[in-house]
């Protein structure tokens, strides 16, 4: 216990070092206006334990101006990134441009993007149902996608980034049992090597809002997600940020204002940091859910999150798993028997304000039926996870239940401690945690058995 305990401060012992060479402002002005410096971004205060690679600075300028009226700015932004890359900066410094089309910019190189103004989206839907991006994962789609090596996005806190989410959130509320009715995400990063991301606020994704799939080393920092609607209808599934077959990511300092996970680590996600984050109304810091496509393997290990306030949202610290059967949950929504492990995950100083379940661990994920998830144990094994200092109040949606930790089987899911748990009841009831197939002797907190 005592050296399980000692193992999981490590990364706080790791002195809070810049790994990543700043590059020098270059303050050139165009039409009255001054490129931003790159900031100088790194992990803190703690890092990964891995290096960041350098970021040589950039020697041209490629200054993009919006033409107005809306209309498409797409086209000039591509023509702009092929002409500036390899060492250029994308200088968008005028107030407002308009997408109207797909961007694919998974080519480039050595590039910045030095965003001033607002980049939004056009709302056409019709259009973007036809000319989005797919994904085999989840059936996902996106507006714009960005690869490459050594790329670098800030917003200098002035830049947004804006989806117009609006239609979207209405129009899924009608449609959301047709399953080629898909909502673009705002950003995927697909198979970036080296990037920071800071300074920017992406607003009203119509879902997900920040994809990084097939990535390593990158650093997301001061960053704003607000996704909220403002009709009746819920601004649905706009995750905050999303890691997928990544390597070595750091999301630090931000803010998220969303209606679904702040964070959620999905598969073959390794050596993640989440630091300083600030989540309101969102469904928690996730690891999964994993295990949804039989007989593929998931893997999520080495992640720390540290120092997080969660307001407002359904789970605070979450893992799911799907179970070892395949089955449809709601239409379009199946999945289970994939296969992999959770291993060494860590959720060190989390303070909650009006959340569902501090802690919340399922191994039945889309599978509500208890004994049925009980007869298939998941195949997605759940091990070494470590949650402590914890506090803060939950919400009375289950009060005084502040917590459940569901596996389908002792033997796939173990190692999983938690101390210095001191989550409240608002009414000041004795809170309790819902546990099953648990070693209980290893969480420190009141357990009620799940029969
Ligand atoms: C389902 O969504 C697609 C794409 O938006 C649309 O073309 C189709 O008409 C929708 N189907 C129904 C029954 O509304
Ligand atoms: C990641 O890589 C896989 C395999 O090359 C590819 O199928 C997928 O489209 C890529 N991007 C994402 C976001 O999954
Ligand atoms: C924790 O995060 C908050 C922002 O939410 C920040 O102000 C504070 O400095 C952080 N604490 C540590 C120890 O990094
Ligand atoms: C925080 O979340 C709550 C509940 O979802 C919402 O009502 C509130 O407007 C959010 N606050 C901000 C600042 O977005
Ligand atoms: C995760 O990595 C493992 C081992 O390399 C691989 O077998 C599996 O297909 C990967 N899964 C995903 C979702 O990429
Ligand atoms: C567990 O993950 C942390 C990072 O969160 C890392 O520092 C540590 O070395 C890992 N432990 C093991 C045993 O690999
Ligand atoms: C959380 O919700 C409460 C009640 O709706 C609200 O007063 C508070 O401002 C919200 N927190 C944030 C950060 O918006
Ligand atoms: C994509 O959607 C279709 C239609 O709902 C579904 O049959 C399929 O399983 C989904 N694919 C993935 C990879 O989730
Ligand atoms: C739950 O699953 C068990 C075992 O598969 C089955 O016998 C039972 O009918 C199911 N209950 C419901 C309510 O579907």
């Amino acid at each position: 216990m005592v050296s399980l305990k000692f193992l999981s401060i490590l990364p706080a012992i790791l002195a809070s070092v810049p790994l990543i060479a700043s590059a020098p402002a270059e303050g050139r002005t165009h039409n009255g206006k001054t490129t931003a410096a790159r900031p100088t971004v790194y992990p803190h205060p703690l890092n990964t334990g891995k290096k960041f690679p350098d970021s040589p600075r950039r020697t041209k300028t490629c200054f993009i101006d919006a033409l107005g009226g809306g209309q498409d700015d797409g086209p000039q932004i591509l023509a702009a990134a092929k002409k500036c890359n390899n060492g250029g900066t994308l200088a968008f410094l005028d107030d407002l441009y308009t997408i109207g089309s797909p961007l694919d910019l998974t080519f480039l190189k050595h590039v910045d993007f030095d965003i001033q103004g607002t980049l939004k989206f056009t709302d056409d839907i019709d259009f973007w149902i036809r000319n989005q991006f797919h994904y085999y994962y989840q059936n996902i789609t996106s507006f714009w996608q960005i690869g490459g090596e050594d790329v670098n996005m800030f917003g200098s806190g002035k830049g947004v980034i804006d989806g117009s989410g609006q239609k979207w959130y209405d129009m899924y509320d009608v449609q959301k049992l047709n399953t080629t009715f898909l909502r673009p995400m705002l950003i995927v990063f697909d198979g970036i090597k080296g990037g920071q991301v800071s300074g920017l606020k992406f607003r009203n994704s119509p879902n997900w809002n920040t994809f990084i799939g097939n990535s390593s080393d990158m650093i997301f920092d001061n960053m704003r997600i607000e996704a909220a609607s403002t009709s009746k209808i819920q601004a649905k599934n706009t995750d905050g940020f999303d890691t997928y077959r990544s390597d070595n990511i750091v999301i630090q300092n931000s803010d998220v204002n969303n209606g679904d996970d702040c964070v959620s680590l999905r598969g073959n996600s390794t050596n993640i940091l989440i630091q300083s984050l600030h989540c309101n109304g969102s469904h928690g810091i996730s690891v999964g859910s994993l295990g949804q496509y039989y007989q593929n393997q998931d893997i999520v290990e080495n992640v720390y999150v540290f120092n997080i306030t969660m307001e407002n949202a359904s789970d605070g610290a979450r893992i799911k798993a799907w179970p070892g059967i395949f089955g449809e949950a709601i239409p379009g929504w199946v999945g289970g028997g994939g296969t992999g492990y959770v291993n060494n995950v860590t959720y060190d100083t989390m303070l909650l304000n009006n959340v569902d379940l501090a802690i919340e661990i399922t191994q039945c994920y889309g599978q509500k039926n208890l004994t049925a998830c009980n007869e298939a144990p998941s195949s997605l094994e759940i091990k070494n996870v470590f949650f402590h200092g914890f506090y803060g109040v939950a919400s009375k949606k289950y009060d005084p239940q502040v917590g459940s930790l569901i596996c389908s089987s002792p033997s796939v899911c173990h190692d999983i401690h938690a101390w210095n748990i001191n989550v409240l009841s608002p009414t000041a009831k004795a809170p309790y945690y819902s546990c099953y197939n648990m070693d209980t002797s290893l969480l420190g907190f009141t357990c009620k058995a799940l029969t």
